[in-house]
Formats: structure tokens, C-alpha cells, sequence
């Protein structure tokens, strides 16, 4: 039963307390609440620098709970695994961010362990990545304070950061705690990225969000996970189970450059245990890439990593299979809303349309994807 769900873990929320915090503010990021004519309340998030359009309609799709479940209901997602959305805790001082981060775990928790059970499987319909109050001049107390937290809340299976680190980003040596504790508890973090890259490359025509959530997005998680290859994080952590946001961006198509590049580059060439392939083997991806060819794709590079694990040449229809097993179901909820009133969202409808098409995977590997790869990975078991 539990390996036919469809379960969704890239799907995100602005717990109450949260959206407080963000209403309290006037500067980025924060929620901007006006009244219209008609006397409506019309609240705008602008998290992001340049945020176009005097920023995006939020109401409760993005804090109530009970909305979540109806979206889920809509689109027959059985269960969800819900994080923060970004910025998270990234903008506050460090001794807000420390009590806030507990507070939201806290929150977190309730939100999920009050949730429905799942008829005919004695699991919730709603799990968690907790928070970590990754902000510069924490310190590294708090944050395994915080890791011990959130490892001892049941419903709470991993956490979410973003790629920052403590300022210097997810390959600074200081994290390097952080990594042993979070490998220890055994939680999955999923990496999601928020600041993309710089602006200026965008230009000055107005195109709205597409440039910055299409690739500014994922060109942030492809350069963040690369550093953190590049520093040996895989090496030093060999369990440390990563969840790459938007399929791991472009890391994928870029990995054997990558490798290239270390293999001639006197300053990296002898550093790393492996061939910078193999970490690729190592992570789990979501699949929030849209199209059948971008997920096939994505598992061959994934299964192909194998290679450089045994030695082995991994070929045939099995490849495309294994890599599967690495990839899990996501929606990105509730960002990317229809812009014209539809029953259900394009967003989803082609994240599991894509998912159906990809050519190789069979039908265990396609329920794997949607969900019991996830069941697996979070230890979905009641
Ligand atoms: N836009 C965001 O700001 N965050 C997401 O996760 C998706 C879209
Ligand atoms: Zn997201």
C-alpha cells in the first residue's frame, strides 16, 4: 500500500507565526497589507530584491492547513512533506533567528502532527523539514541545539537551508558540526535555493519572474552543491542524505565539465576520494523539472554515477531505473498558482504527466518517483 502514494516533498509553507514576522516588517522580505476600494484585504509577498510588480498575492493558500490538504485532495496527493519557504530565518540576527527557528520546529510539529491520518495506512497526511537558524555569528551550539530538536520531534524528518550557511556559504569548514549531527540523526536536507544570481545578468526588460525563478534559482543550488563537492563535504559525510531542489538546477547536464575542470586544475585535481561524478550518485534530486526528457535524463546521470563507484560500466534499460531511485515527487505548492482559474494546477498536472513519460522507467520505477521512494527516504512507516 504505502509504496502507491503519491507523496509530495517540495511543497512549502509561511507558518502563522511566520507570516506575522514578515506583516511586522516594511523592508525585504515582507508582506505588504492594503485595503482595496471594494474593501477587500489585499496582502503582497516581496521576498525577493528586485521583486516585480509590487510583488506576488499571498493569502492563505500559504499558511492554512486546512488548504494544503484541499490542494492536496485536488491533486491526490496522499501525503506532503512541508518546509519553510524561503528566506526562511536568513535575514535575522542571530539571536532571533536562534528562538524563531525553535519556535517554528515547534509550530511545525503541531501542524503536522495534528494532521488527518491517512485512511488505510497508519501514517499522517503531513511531515516536516524543520528549520536551522543558519545566520552569520550563530553559534555552533545553537545550531546542534537545534539539530538535537528537531531530531527528537517525530513528525519532523529532515530540515530545510538554504545556501547560505552561516555567511559563507554550505562549504565553510565551521559547518562542519553541523554536517556530523545532522549525519548522525540520520535527517535529510533538502537544499532550496532563494537569491539566485546576480541581477544584472537579467538585463533591464521586464520579464518578470521568469528569469530569476527559471535559472536564477537553479543556477544557486547547482553552484552551492558544486562547492560543497569541490570541499570534500561528500567525502568527509559519505551518509549524508542531500535533497536537491529543482532536480539539482543544472548540475546534471554540467557534472562531467565539472569533472574535467578538477582533473586539470592544479589546485583541486588530487583533493577529492572520487571522480566529481560519483557524488552525483549520492544525492537525491526532486522532480520538479517539468518535462520527461529533463527526468530521464537526470536518472541516467544519476545511475551513471555508478561507474565511478565499482568500476563497473552501468549500461541498458536498467540504468535509467536505478537513477529513479533517487528522485521523488514535488510541487512546489502553493508558488506557481494558475493564473487563470483551472480545477488543478498545470504546475502539478505536468510534474506527474512528466513523470508518467519518461521513456525507460517502468511502472515500479514511476511509483517510486511519486511516492514510495519518499515513503523509503523518510521512513514513512506510522
Ligand atoms: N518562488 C519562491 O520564492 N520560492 C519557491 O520555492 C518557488 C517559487
Ligand atoms: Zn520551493
Amino acid at each position: 500500500m504505502a509504496s502507491k502514494l503519491l507523496v509530495d516533498i517540495h511543497t512549502h509553507v509561511y507558518l502563522p507565526r511566520y507570516a506575522s514576522l514578515l506583516r511586522s516588517r516594511t523592508s525585504v522580505p515582507f508582506i505588504r497589507s492594503s485595503t482595496s476600494r471594494d474593501g477587500k484585504l489585499d496582502e503582497r509577498l516581496l521576498i525577493l530584491d528586485h521583486e516585480p510588480s509590487g510583488g506576488r498575492p499571498v493569502g492563505p493558500q500559504y499558511w492554512d492547513r486546512d488548504e494544503k490538504l484541499q490542494f492536496m485532495d485536488k491533486h491526490g496527493i496522499d501525503v506532503s512533506v512541508v518546509s519553510t519557504a524561503n528566506p526562511w530565518l536568513d535575514f535575522l540576527p542571530a539571536s532571533q533567528a536562534s528562538t524563531l527557528a525553535k519556535e517554528l520546529n515547534e509550530d511545525l510539529e503541531q501542524y503536522c502532527s495534528d494532521s488527518p491520518i491517512l485512511p488505510n495506512a497508519p501514517i499522517k497526511r503531513l511531515y516536516g523539514f524543520g528549520l536551522l537558524p543558519l545566520v552569520p555569528e550563530i553559534t555552533t551550539k545553537s545550531l546542534l541545539d537545534t539539530v538535537e530538536q528537531i531530531s527528537k520531534l517525530p513528525h519532523l524528518r529532515g530540515l530545510i537551508i538554504g545556501t547560505q550557511g552561516v555567511g559563507k556559504g554550505l562549504d565553510d569548514e565551521a559547518l562542519d558540526p553541523v554536517w556530523t549531527a545532522i549525519e548522525a540523526a540520520g535527517l535529510v536536507v533538502f537544499i532550496h535555493p532563494h537569491y539566485g544570481v546576480d541581477n544584472k545578468a537579467w538585463g533591464d526588460k521586464d520579464n518578470g519572474h521568469v528569469l530569476p525563478l527559471a535559472l536564477g534559482f537553479p543556477f544557486e543550488t547547482t553552484i552551492a552543491t558544486t562547492r560543497l563537492i569541490l570541499s570534500g563535504v561528500l567525502d568527509r559525510f559519505p551518509s549524508l542524505r542531500l535533497l536537491l531542489a529543482h532536480s539539482g538546477g543544472a548540475l546534471p547536464q554540467l557534472s562531467s565539465r565539472l569533472a574535467s575542470c578538477i582533473d586539470h586544475d592544479p589546485v583541486v585535481a588530487s583533493r577529492l576520494k572520487h571522480d566529481a561524478r560519483y557524488y552525483l550518485g549520492k544525492l537525491y534530486l526532486d522532480a520538479v523539472a517539468y518535462g520527461p526528457e529533463e527526468l530521464g535524463f537526470a536518472s541516467d546521470v544519476i545511475a551513471r554515477s555508478g561507474r565511478y563507484q565499482t568500476g563497473a560500466s552501468v549500461t541498458g534499460p536498467a540504468v535509467r531505473s536505478l537513477g529513479s531511485q533517487r528522485m521523488l515527487f514535488g510541487t512546489d505548492h502553493p508558488f506557481f498558482p494558475p493564473l487563470n482559474s483551472t480545477e488543478k494546477w498545470k504546475s502539478v498536472v505536468e510534474n506527474l504527466d512528466a513523470i508518467d513519460a519518461v521513456q525507460g522507467w517502468t511502472q515500479t520505477d514511476r511509483d517510486g518517483v511519486r511516492g514510495g521512494n519518499a515513503v523509503a527516504l523518510f521512513n514513512l512507516v506510522g
